[in-house]
C-alpha cells in the first residue's frame, strides 16, 4: 500500500468540529460592484481613453507600453531611462486615486469578509473557516507547532537512501500542514539579499503614475503586472503593493526575440537580469521537490518531469509599506488569508515577521519565521487537487508585526509560484485510491478559483 493510500482518512473534514467560527458582521458590499471598481475603471479609461471600462482590450494592458503610443498620449523619457507614456487626459478621479494616502471608499465593506463568502469559487475541498483580515483578540495562536525543516542537500548531494529520507520528511511535513522550510537548497543567500533590496527599488523608484502603466491584467491563467496598494484583489484592501512577472517578462534563454523589451515589463533597468537569475535558481528546485513529493506518494517520481520542464511560473514581488496609524486601526491585514492556487510556492525567508499559517487541526494561527537564507515551501490548490486532498493547500496570510518598531519599516517578499502549463490537465495522480476530482484543464481550474479575487468575468472555461 502506498503511503498515500494509508492517509486517506486524514481529510480536512475530520477536523471540522475544531474549526474556529468567528462572529462577523454582514458584508456591506454593494451589488454590482463597488466604488473602488468604478474608480479603477475610471483610471483605466483615463489611461486608455479609447477603451470603455470593463473592456478586455489589450489597451488596458499596462504591460504593453508599445501599444499605448497614439495621438492621445505624449511620449516621455522616465527618470530612469524607461520609456513612459503620460496621458494628459488623466481624470480628476484617477488623479485622486494616485494619491497614496486616499483611503478606499468603504473599507469596512470588505475587511469583515470570511473565506466562506467565496466558497463557490473553490475547486478543492476547503472546510476551514476564517476571516480574511486579522481579528486581533478574537483569534488564537499555536505557539507550539513547529513547521518542519527539510534539508534539500540530501537530494542534491546525498545517496539514494538520503533522497528517500528527504522525500519522507518533506512529504510528512507537507501532508501535516502544507508548509515546510528548505535548507541546503544551494541558492546563494546573497542573491536573496540583493533581490530584497531590488524589490524595494522596483516599488519606490518609479512614481505611482509610472507603475500604473503596468497595471495587472490576465494573460493566460495569471493576472500579471502591477497591483496598487489595497487593490491586490477585489475582496480585501490588502496593505501591500504587488507585481507579478511570468515567463514572458524574462529573457530566459538569453536570446530575446525581436519583440522582447524589458521595459514592457519592468519599471526600472537592471531588475530583469537579477530576478531572471532568481527564477533560474528556483527552476532548478522544481523537479527535485516534485520528484520527492511523488516518491512520498508512491508514484513514479518522474511523472511530472515533462510537465514541469520550462513550465509556467509567477514571480510575485510584494512591497508592504510602513503601516500608518490609520491603516493599523482599519483592521485591514497586510495580506488577506488565502490559499495559493499553484502546485507549490517557494518563498525565500522574509526579513520581517508577518507570515502566519492556519493550523486546520485546531483553528489556530502559526507564526512562521524562517531562518535567513532558507526557503519556505507550501503546497497549493493544484497540488491538493492532484493528490486527492492528501497534500493540503493551506491557508496563510501576512499580518502586521507585533513589534511596534517594525511597523515603521517596509516589508518585502518575493514568492515564486510554480504552475503547470495552462493547456495541461490536472488529474488525480494514478494509483491514489478513490479519486474524488474529475480531470480539468489547468486554465479553467486556475481562473475559476481566481475569479474569487477579480470577478466572475475572469474565469476561462475550456
Ligand atoms: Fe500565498
Amino acid at each position: 500500500m502506498s503511503l498515500a493510500a494509508g492517509k486517506q482518512d486524514s481529510t480536512p473534514g475530520d477536523d471540522e468540529e475544531n474549526f474556529v467560527t468567528l462572529p462577523v458582521a454582514p458584508r456591506r458590499r454593494r451589488p454590482g460592484g463597488n466604488f473602488q471598481h468604478v474608480e479603477r475603471d475610471c483610471i483605466r479609461a483615463a489611461l486608455a481613453p479609447d477603451v470603455p471600462p470593463g473592456s478586455d482590450s489589450s489597451l488596458r494592458d499596462g504591460l504593453s507600453l508599445s501599444q499605448r503610443e497614439g495621438p492621445a498620449s505624449s511620449r516621455q523619457l522616465g527618470r530612469h531611462g524607461t520609456r513612459i507614456y503620460l496621458d494628459e487626459s488623466l481624470s480628476t478621479m484617477a488623479a485622486r486615486r494616485l494619491d497614496y494616502s486616499s483611503p478606499v471608499a468603504d473599507p469596512n465593506a470588505r475587511i469583515d469578509a470570511k473565506n466562506r463568502d467565496f466558497a463557490r469559487f473553490e475547486q478543492v475541498k476547503k472546510e476551514q473557516e476564517y476571516l480574511l483580515a486579522e481579528a486581533e483578540a478574537a483569534e488564537q495562536f499555536d505557539e507550539d507547532f513547529r513547521i518542519r525543516t527539510c534539508d534539500l542537500g540530501k537530494f542534491f548531494r546525498g545517496t539514494e537512501e538520503d533522497r528517500r529520507a528527504f522525500a519522507q520528511e518533506l512529504g510528512e511535513g507537507l501532508e501535516q500542514i502544507g508548509f515546510a522550510i528548505l535548507e541546503g537548497h544551494g541558492v546563494d543567500p546573497h542573491l536573496y539579499e540583493e533581490a530584497a533590496a531590488r524589490t524595494v527599488d522596483v516599488f519606490t523608484r518609479p512614481t505611482l503614475e509610472e507603475k500604473l502603466r503596468y497595471r495587472a491584467e490576465r494573460h493566460g491563467s495569471v493576472n500579471q503586472g502591477y497591483f496598487p496598494i489595497k487593490e491586490t484583489s477585489d475582496i480585501h484592501p490588502d496593505l501591500v503593493e504587488g507585481w507579478v512577472f511570468c515567463r514572458r517578462a524574462f529573457d530566459l534563454d538569453g536570446s530575446a526575440s525581436e519583440s522582447y523589451r524589458w521595459e514592457n515589463f519592468w519599471p526600472i533597468p537592471g531588475a530583469e537580469p537579477l530576478f531572471r537569475r532568481l527564477c533560474q535558481e528556483h527552476e532548478k528546485l522544481i523537479l527535485p521537490i516534485m520528484q520527492s513529493v511523488l516518491t512520498y506518494l508512491g508514484c513514479d517520481p518522474h511523472l511530472y518531469d515533462r510537465r514541469l520542464s520550462a513550465t509556467n511560473f509567477g514571480l510575485r514581488l510584494n512591497y508592504y509599506p510602513p503601516v500608518r496609524p490609520e491603516d493599523a486601526a482599519s483592521g485591514a491585514a497586510r495580506l488577506l488569508g488565502h490559499e495559493d492556487v499553484d502546485l507549490f510556492t517557494l518563498v525565500p525567508a522574509p526579513q520581517i515577521e508577518g507570515l502566519q499559517v492556519l493550523n486546520r487541526a485546531n483553528g489556530r494561527w502559526i507564526r512562521l519565521n524562517a531562518p535567513p537564507g532558507t526557503i519556505i515551501l507550501n503546497t497549493g490548490d493544484y497540488m491538493q487537487r492532484i493528490t486527492n486532498d492528501i497534500l493540503p493547500s493551506t491557508t496563510h496570510r501576512v499580518s502586521k508585526p507585533r513589534d511596534a518598531a517594525l511597523l515603521g519599516q517596509a516589508r518585502v517578499s518575493f514568492p515564486f509560484n510554480v504552475y503547470i502549463r495552462e493547456d495541461e490537465i490536472l488529474e488525480v495522480l494514478p494509483g491514489l485510491p478513490n479519486p474524488k476530482y474529475p480531470p480539468v484543464k489547468a486554465i479553467s481550474f486556475h481562473t475559476r478559483i481566481t475569479s474569487k479575487y477579480y470577478g466572475d468575468a475572469y474565469a476561462v472555461d475550456e
